[in-house]
């Protein structure tokens, strides 16, 4: 099967607005075919401006996190609807930084994941192990319960919307990458949960890309993993310059 390379930019809470419109018009100029699958996801205050310097571009736009209902009195929340207004196309879900900073549980996860794809945005969801996991050798047991738990309950189509992101919490941030070899495992695993649950269709066209400590110069080792389809870069994807060469390396 062929699935198409997606390589997003996760800018967490980095840039001003300035710095943002900035380094979202530098990448919408840099990527100037739809070999690969490009998206960035500014913070929240930004996206509209972002959304505008895109417009044109084969570059979409995605929001680091979504409301888990559609509206009402939910203070300080933002609901999927907002964001396709604002231009967006996709959400992150799960993100380990929600998940362990935050507090975010695999019920409000899959809640989450509901609500996004029902309102009609595509869903980047997040999963990875702690380095407490992978050390005890529990990381397969954690992408299971995380791959059940996140999309329980989605019809077909939804699931063609969804993009998965493995993430070794122990990779992210930190300069320490995963070895193509162990991104490999992780997603042939992930991949094979899918076949199980979900039938060879879904796990066959549903792109697994990695994230944690992508860079410029470890991308082509990572992306040629069969079953790696991409990547989710943070750090990286703050300067255009190393984000654009991600994004050629995985074309
Ligand atoms: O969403 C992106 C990931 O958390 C990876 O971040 O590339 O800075 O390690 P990083």
């Amino acid at each position: 099967p062929t699935r198409k390379k997606f390589v997003a930019g996760n800018w967490k809470m980095n840039t001003t607005l300035a710095e943002a419109k900035a380094l979202g018009a530098a990448v919408a100029k840099g990527v100037t075919d739809d070999r690969v699958t490009v998206a960035v996801f500014p913070p929240y205050p930004w996206l509209t401006a972002v959304g505008e310097v895109l417009k044109g571009s084969p570059v979409a736009l995605g929001a680091q996190d979504v409301s888990s209902e559609k509206k009402g009195a939910f203070t300080g929340e933002v609901s999927p609807a907002m964001l396709l207004e604002t231009g967006c196309k996709y959400a992150l879900i799960g993100h380990s930084e929600r998940r362990h900073i935050i507090g975010e549980s695999e019920t409000f996860i899959n809640h989450k994941v509901h609500t996004a794809l029902e309102e009609g945005l595509s869903v980047v969801l997040c999963m990875g192990e702690t380095l407490a996991e992978r050390e005890r050798g529990l990381q397969e047991r954690v992408f299971q319960r995380q791959v059940y738990a996140a999309c329980a309950g989605l019809t077909d189509e939804q699931f063609g919307r969804i993009v998965i992101a493995y993430e070794p919490v122990w990779a992210i941030g930190t300069g320490k990458v995963a070895t193509p070899e162990q991104a490999q495992e992780a997603h042939a695993f992930v991949r094979s949960k899918l076949r199980q649950l979900y039938g060879d269709k879904i796990a066959d066209s549903t792109p697994i890309v990695y994230g944690g400590s992508v860079t410029p110069d470890n991308t082509v080792g990572l992306m040629s993993q069969p079953d790696v389809d991409g990547a989710l870069v943070g750090g990286a994807s703050l300067k255009a310059d190393s984000f654009l060469a991600i994004v050629k390396a995985a074309g």
